[in-house]
């Protein structure tokens, strides 16, 4: 039977056909063409990741589509608003990120802000994403899913990155299982769909305090899959660092990762350490992260780590806290 939702997509991607034709066979898009070049972004990405342009007109994308869409389904698809006296594009004056579904069909776009004045202009935000629609709830939703697939299965494992210009980073350095939320915290949604393909996850967040926050709450939620961290340094991003350290991203993202344990160890290192109360509480909170990890040498490791920084304690009662809370475990 027929989706019901089928001409949602339809236009979607028709939608994403004329924003990319806009981007990549106008004059008007020669300057969003030269803003994504100066970002390092080849025309072969453009292609790949199907990037386009939504013009500044009013109504550009309603009267391309109108004669060939039910009323009902312009309207639901949250593309094209209608007010009280007119009708416009919800998107205008964006560089358009297509987020496609597994399936690759389009779902929704973010559009993000490229002229110089619009970059200026504090009340715009820097991406707009797509309203909630039958077909699109951003919570759910993971940028290049739908090219990531197959090499999350066959790499078995995915990179969760923050941003789109990460993941296609990510790409430019041979890495094709890398996924991006909207902006969103990682949501139980996307992790469930993600464990279809793989439960090991890497996290390649922002190297900014916001980033490294969203690594500790994804920590939580990844607790019974198989985790590991890349910390992009000097609080740079993976499309930052990209740029900076050109060809380097890859090697970063193989060879510089780290467990959960040693991220938590500095994450939630309190400023001081000096006293016996914070050296306690600080081993209470990692004792059951290092019991947790599998590998007794490397726990052995972690503690020794951690004895490294607590001026009053010795191995055996860290190795002790940490014992205890492996009985607690065997006994469950
Ligand atoms: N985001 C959003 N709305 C904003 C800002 C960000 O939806 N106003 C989302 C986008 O999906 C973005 C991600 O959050 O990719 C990460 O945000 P940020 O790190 O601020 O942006 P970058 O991805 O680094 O964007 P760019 O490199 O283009 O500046
Ligand atoms: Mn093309
Ligand atoms: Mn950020
Ligand atoms: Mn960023
Ligand atoms: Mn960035």
């Amino acid at each position: 039977k027929a989706n019901p939702n089928q001409p949602i997509y339809d236009l979607h991607n028709q939608a994403a056909r004329i924003y990319h034709t806009v981007l990549t066979s106008t004059e008007a898009g020669e300057q969003a063409r030269d803003y994504l070049y100066s970002r390092g972004i080849t025309d072969a990405i453009i292609e790949r990741f199907s990037i386009g342009l939504s013009l500044t007109d009013q109504d550009f994308l309603y009267q391309s589509v109108s004669q060939k869409f039910e009323e009902s389904v312009l309207t639901n698809s949250g593309l094209i608003t209608f007010a009280e006296n007119r009708i416009f594009d919800s998107f205008r004056g964006r560089i358009m990120f297509p987020l496609k579904n597994e399936d690759g069909q389009v779902i929704a776009f973010s559009g993000r802000v490229w002229q110089a004045d619009d970059i200026a202009n504090k009340t715009l935000a820097k991406y707009k994403n797509s309203t909630t629609t039958p077909i699109f709830n951003k919570s759910e939703a993971l940028y290049n899913i739908d090219q990531a697939k197959q090499s999350i299965k066959k790499n078995q494992e995915v990179y969760l990155m923050e941003g789109f210009l990460d993941v296609i980073a990510a790409y430019e350095n041979g890495m094709t299982n890398a996924v991006a939320s909207m902006g969103t915290a990682l949501t139980e949604g996307h992790i469930r769909q993600l464990r279809r393909f793989t439960k090991k996850f890497i996290l390649v967040y922002d190297g900014d305090r916001a980033g490294q926050g969203a690594i500790y709450k994804a920590l939580d939620m990844l607790a019974a899959d198989e985790v590991e961290i890349v910390r992009i340094p000097d609080g740079l991003d993976p499309d930052e660092y990209n740029k900076t350290y050109p060809n380097s991203l890859g090697d970063l993202m193989t060879n510089s990762r780290i467990v959960p344990v040693e991220f938590l160890m500095d994450y939630l290192r309190p400023e001081n350490l000096s006293n016996l109360q914070s050296q306690l509480a600080f081993i209470e909170l990692l004792a059951p992260k290092i019991s947790a990890v599998r590998s007794l040498t490397a726990q052995d490791a972690y503690i020794k780590r951690l004895v490294e920084i607590l001026p009053d304690f010795e191995y055996n009662q860290v190795e002790s806290a940490v014992n205890k809370r492996r009985d607690d475990v065997s006994v469950n």
